[in-house]
């Protein structure tokens, strides 16, 4: 880790997690620690769960979790160091420059260095548009279809004139060379193999719609013909570049962040002008996919923001196509989704422009869920003879499968109903047992036993009480074969943070029991745990000393007759741990657990051979 610990450690004083996580989750108090619906996965019940006290949150469900710092990186999509920087800027902490491998500081410059292109390009294409003649016609256009000056600046419109070189002249002046603009997106090299025989600009005589991140830097452009031959494809668009992943973007998103989270819903578009045009009706809430098919990026990151997504794919049937194929997607990511085929236009910004914002809205009332749609084409394609519907049920079975739980009866109701075929049939078909959890949480590969699980809560919870009983303990080996697990626990008596252990802890398996513990919200009287303790490290040495007896009756078995001496010596041991063993049950019969009775008694350090 790059940025001092000690500033690490101020953000964690400065920023509570409630702080961080309830502006994206909604938080109940139960017990010492919060509740919400977890953002990583679809649940219907609270399973995620934040413990103030300790800085950490973590999902029963789907087991993610972490600090404040994991939270901003796994909800924002930012490494460590951006989500530290988000962090600081908040709590008003300068956080110092961190030394970055060689490496690591080729890349970022890299990348930085296509930002910083992008984003000249950017105000190049924007003064183009706005100052200067040639860009009038491309101004008058965008007036035409309504787009007003505001979403000009907002959106950042701009213009690039019908020549071979006039960005990358622009760009030549700031030093900028051909090799860095193809590189950025922005040019292409006249021959492939050889890039010294020169380049041209990609985009000629188009208006330039640029592409933002999330963080709203520039990262790629679209251009719209708006003049000039018929057969030139109507957009021709940024290729993807170290910047740019088609796939992750989502038109808009970075506008769009607070307004879907205001709104609580977010509108899935196919165009740019939809956008944008949807921006200037008051419907901050649209992105739109960059010329691309929907993926499960783009709605894992909305996902983070709302649950509740409408999708509105144009109305022809390759929209509609669009539509329905798009439906496990959703499913996959955990949204389930809304969807709205507008009445009397092609696509939103053509319906805003002649029935105005209200009437959208009226027909967003109307959106209804996507798998309807899906049902009635499944159905439609199928037909009504019982072969037909006996293929449909078998079509949107896998589809059912995957919806979660609560939802799925109702499902399998309505499909009965449009199919006219039985309930029961139908649940046949998908199965009785299926998937709780669309995200379920991978399965530990380290499982504690209930003991150890115990041991970890009463360190978390009861740090003093622990540390007193344990000081005399001399077998940590005996808790666990797992190293990081010993490593934690001896973190845990030393007193170190939760959050500090977690960042040390190599495992993931333990890092995720550590959180699980610290956010199970046991009832445990303080007054027992020393008892508790001292039943578990008395039952912990009794494992030890039965091992130690079934090797030790192993190798009498196996002695030669003339092995007197070693003989004598298993002999002398097998007495003696037998004798322990009476008196640690007595002990932990007893009411103090043997306090004072079993610590003079215990065996000498070393006379006991650990288990081989
Ligand atoms: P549309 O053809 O619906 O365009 O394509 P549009 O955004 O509504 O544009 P206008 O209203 O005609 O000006 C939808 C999206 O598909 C991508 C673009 O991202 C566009 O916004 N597309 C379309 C391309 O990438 N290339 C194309 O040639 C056409
Ligand atoms: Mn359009």
């Amino acid at each position: 880790m790059r940025i001092p610990r000690e500033v690490i450690e101020e953000l964690r004083e400065r920023i509570s997690i409630t702080e961080v996580i309830s502006p994206v989750v909604t938080l109940k108090r139960k017990g010492g620690s919060m509740m919400g619906l977890c953002p990583f996965h679809q649940e219907k019940s609270p399973s995620f769960s934040v413990v103030p006290s300790k800085g950490i949150f973590h999902c029963f469900g789907c087991g993610e979790g972490g600090d404040i710092f994991t939270f901003v990186q796994k909800t924002r999509g930012l490494g460590f160091y951006e989500a530290a920087k988000e962090l600081a800027d908040q709590a008003g902490v300068a956080l110092p420059e961190r030394e970055l491998s060689i490496d690591e500081l080729r890349r970022i410059k890299a990348r930085a260095g296509l930002h910083e292109i992008c984003q000249h390009a950017l105000e190049h294409f924007q003064s183009r548009l706005l100052t200067s003649a040639e860009g009038q016609p491309a101004l008058d256009y965008l007036h035409k279809r309504g787009v007003s000056d505001e979403s000009i600046k907002t959106f950042k419109i701009g213009y690039a004139p019908d020549k071979w070189d006039d960005l990358l002249n622009n760009l030549h002046t700031l030093g900028i060379t051909l090799e860095q603009a193809v590189a950025a997106g922005l040019a292409r090299f006249r021959d492939a193999s050889n890039s010294r025989r020169g380049g041209y600009d990609l985009f000629r005589g188009r208006i330039i719609v640029p592409i933002m991140d999330r963080r709203g830097r520039v990262i790629a452009f679209g251009g719209r013909l708006f003049e000039g031959p018929d057969d030139a494809p109507k957009y021709v668009n940024s290729p993807e570049t170290d910047i740019y992943r088609k796939s992750r973007t989502l038109y808009g998103l970075s506008q769009a962040l607070s307004a879907i989270q205001r709104k609580e819903r977010a509108l899935i578009v196919e165009g740019y002008f939809d956008v944008i045009a949807l921006s200037q009706a008051g419907f901050l809430e649209a992105v739109a996919t960059c010329g691309t098919a929907l993926t499960t990026d783009h709605l894992q990151a909305l996902r983070t923001l709302t649950p509740r997504v409408i999708a509105l794919f144009d109305s022809d049937e390759a929209g509609l196509r669009a539509a329905e194929r798009s439906m496990p997607l959703f499913l996959n990511s955990g949204v389930e989704p809304m969807h709205l085929s507008l009445e009397g236009a092609k696509d939103p910004d053509e319906f805003i422009q002649e029935f105005g914002a209200e009437a959208f809205e009226t027909q967003l009332a109307r959106s209804e869920p996507l798998f309807e749609l899906v049902l009635h084409r499944v159905a439609e394609r199928c037909g009504t003879t019982p072969g037909g519907r006996q293929r449909a049920v078998e079509e949107v079975a896998p589809l059912l499968r995957r919806f979660p739980t609560a939802s799925r009866s109702v499902w399998v109701a309505r499909v009965a109903g449009v199919l006219a075929i039985n309930e029961r049939s139908i649940q046949e078909r998908i199965g009785r047992s299926t998937p709780q959890q669309q995200v379920p949480a991978p399965p530990l590969r380290w499982q504690p036993g209930g003991r150890l699980r115990t041991m970890f809560w009463l360190l978390l919870h009861h740090p003093d009480a622990v540390i007193e009983e344990l000081l005399d303990f001399s077998h940590p080996e005996w808790l666990t074969d797992n190293p990081e697990a010993l490593r934690a626990i001896g973190l845990l008596l030393q007193g170190v943070e939760l959050t500090e252990i977690l960042q040390q802890v190599g495992d993931q398996d333990v890092a995720r029991v550590l959180r699980m513990e610290a956010a199970n919200d046991r009832e445990f009287k303080e007054e027992k745990v020393a008892r508790q303790i001292r039943r578990y490290i008395i039952e912990l040495e009794d494992r030890h000393l039965s091992m130690r007896l079934s090797e030790i009756n192993v190798q009498l078995g196996q002695i030669r007759a003339d092995q007197i001496s070693e003989l004598r010596t298993l002999l002398r041991e097998r007495g003696r741990h037998q004798k322990r063993r009476g008196l640690l049950k007595k002990a932990l019969m007893s009411r103090d657990m043997g306090q004072s009775k079993l610590a003079d008694s215990a065996p000498e350090e070393g006379e006991v051979e650990p288990p081989s």
